[in-house]
């Protein structure tokens, strides 16, 4: 990688279209407005015949096809980081043999940070799958979060080395994620959860390439996929799936 590739480039504020410059404000949650306070007011300067808002499929993503299904939104949305981590984990679960509810709470844990939103992952992630797959799954998918925290030295469990890296040696969690592992020990799905952080934290190897086609099974097992296709069921979380499949609409 050189300084030009497109990697080092910021995301484009803007793209081609039909003749028209299509311009995206970025999410207000990202910086607040405090990067470029005056960004909305500079960008509704520009409009004109020739220059509008982004709506609609932005032409520097990868189109989606009308009826999404689960494996589109891996292969066209997510970042190559956590795909090959979620694909990554889910073969480790795959491998050590455990259940298939295991395996696809492994495929899906982190979906939330693929393509959405990081902060509170977990809590997001279960949102998003909750009409599709068991209680159970989406339930083990909000709690990995916070176990994530919390070693358990009955199935081996230790506080991630990454962590102390990522948030420095005396971080603490907030209190909230303290009581979602006191309420999560004792429920009896706890287990599924802890599989998940059990599975998660060796599966950042770049050297390891998993093919999606391995879950084909389990996915069409565990997962409802929606005829209509994820984001057009009028269920109630089918506004995520669309704020990913048109994630600069300026609305
Ligand atoms: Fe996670
Ligand atoms: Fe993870």
């Amino acid at each position: 990688m050189n300084e030009n590739s497109s990697s080092r480039q910021p995301a484009p504020t803007s793209a081609a279209q039909g003749g028209r410059r299509r311009l995206i404000l970025p999410h207000p949650i990202a910086d607040l407005g405090r990067v470029h306070p005056e960004l909305e007011r500079d960008m509704m300067a520009r409009l004109g015949p020739d220059c509008v808002f982004m709506m609609g499929d932005n032409p520097v993503l990868p189109k989606m096809p009308e009826k999404p299904q689960l494996m589109d939104f891996f292969n066209l949305r997510f970042t190559a980081f956590t795909r090959d981590h979620l694909l990554q984990s889910a073969m480790l679960a795959l491998r050590s043999g455990l259940e298939e509810k295991v395996v696809l709470a492994c495929l899906l844990h982190d979906i939330a940070n693929g393509a959405l939103i990081r902060t509170d992952h977990g809590y997001w992630g279960a949102q998003l799958i909750e009409p599709y797959v068991s209680e159970e799954i989406s339930w083990a998918v909000r709690y990995h979060q916070a176990l994530r925290f919390f070693p358990d030295e009955s199935v081996g469990y230790e506080y991630p080395q990454a962590y102390r890296e990522f948030f420095g040696p005396e971080y603490q969690p907030s209190a909230y994620v303290w009581e979602a592992y006191e309420q999560a020990r004792n429920h009896r799905w706890y287990m599924t959860a802890r599989l998940i952080t059990l599975n998660d934290a060796y599966a950042f190897d770049p050297n390891v390439v998993v093919d999606p086609e391995e879950f084909t099974d389990v996915i069409g097992r565990h997962f409802r996929q929606p005829a209509a296709g994820l984001g057009f069921d009028n269920s109630p979380v089918a506004h995520m799936w669309r704020t990913m499949i048109w994630p600069n609409n300026l609305l």
